[in-house]
């Protein structure tokens, strides 16, 4: 079984992988006895991607490897199946991977029997990111018909947004965009912030994907932040059981304001600690039983 894309499973199964790391968050165990190795192979750099997905292992009892792409044969000039088609040749028993090309897992499709998840695959998708949000949505909310969700920033780079955008509609939220017309994702809903602010139940940000970015963004960071940012004066304006999101890494005071970030209606450092459980449901689902 691989993960690639959440737009791959039906709302029943995205509520049942929810359920299962609910479990493991209310204390549910599955121990591997450290008879299974999960490889880590990140193409791109992660932190919270990466390194949850190694706590969760952990937390199965799992035994981890991570490549160090630097180090790696990748240098080499190996490719992204040379590099996979060795570590299922070495008998892992799971492979997380994140690489920087939309839709990498393409080539490895029907080539590869070790299960694979999706680490994010550029600016195509990121599965567990998004069931991770999912996860917080559904225990801050109960279900997911009907909320209203705001997703603003550097939308047409981010695969959050494009993963998001199409699982929430799925599930019957209604889901807008907004930030910049320059990151504007064609048929995405885009809405001005400030039209829409105090009538959503979710505002996600996203962060400014400068690293990705083709040409310079000349917009500077303080007009970026007073035209698009969430400050405390917007804040002020959703609302009141509405909740703030943001997947991380963030920058401080350009799409997020520093008093924002752990303000009450944050839910971000909620969203990091549930991306373990989410994970230990993924790898528990590919691994089978104990
Ligand atoms: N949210 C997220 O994917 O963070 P990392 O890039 O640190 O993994």
């Amino acid at each position: 079984m691989n993960i690639f894309k959440l737009q791959d499973f039906t709302i029943e199964q995205i509520n049942e992988i929810i359920d299962l790391a609910e479990e493991f968050k209310a204390g549910k165990k599955v121990d591997y006895q450290g008879k299974k190795v999960v490889t880590n192979l990140f193409f791109e750099p992660s932190t919270r991607t990466h390194y949850s997905f190694e706590k969760a292992a952990m937390n199965l009892g799992c035994k981890t490897q991570n490549l160090e792409a630097e180090n790696s044969s990748i240098r080499k000039g190996e490719s992204l199946y040379d590099t996979v088609r060795f570590f299922e040749s070495i008998g892992v028993d799971a492979m997380i991977i994140r690489h920087p090309q939309k839709e990498y897992f393409l080539e490895l499709q029907g080539k590869i029997e070790t299960p694979m998840i999706s680490g994010g695959d550029g600016t195509g998708n990121h599965p567990s990111q998004s069931l991770l949000d999912l996860m917080t949505i559904r225990e801050e909310f109960g279900s997911f018909a009907g909320l209203k969700v705001v997703i603003v920033g550097d939308v047409v780079h981010s695969r959050v947004a494009h993963t998001n955008f199409e699982v929430m509609k799925k599930l019957g939220m209604e889901v807008y965009t907004s930030g910049p017309e320059i990151f504007e994702e064609p048929g995405y809903n885009f809405v001005e912030f400030d039209k829409i602010i105090d009538k959503v139940d979710v505002v996600m940000l996203l962060r400014v994907q400068y690293e990705r970015h083709e040409k310079n963004f000349n917009i500077s960071t303080q007009l970026y932040h007073n035209l698009y940012g969430l400050n405390m004066e917007r804040v002020n304006q959703m609302k009141e059981n509405a909740i703030i999101m943001h997947p991380a890494p963030f920058n401080r005071n350009v799409e997020i304001g520093d008093e924002v970030v752990e303000c009450d209606k944050s839910r971000i450092f909620k969203q990091m600690a549930n991306g373990v459980f989410v994970r230990m449901a993924l790898l528990n689902m590919v691994l089978g039983d104990e």
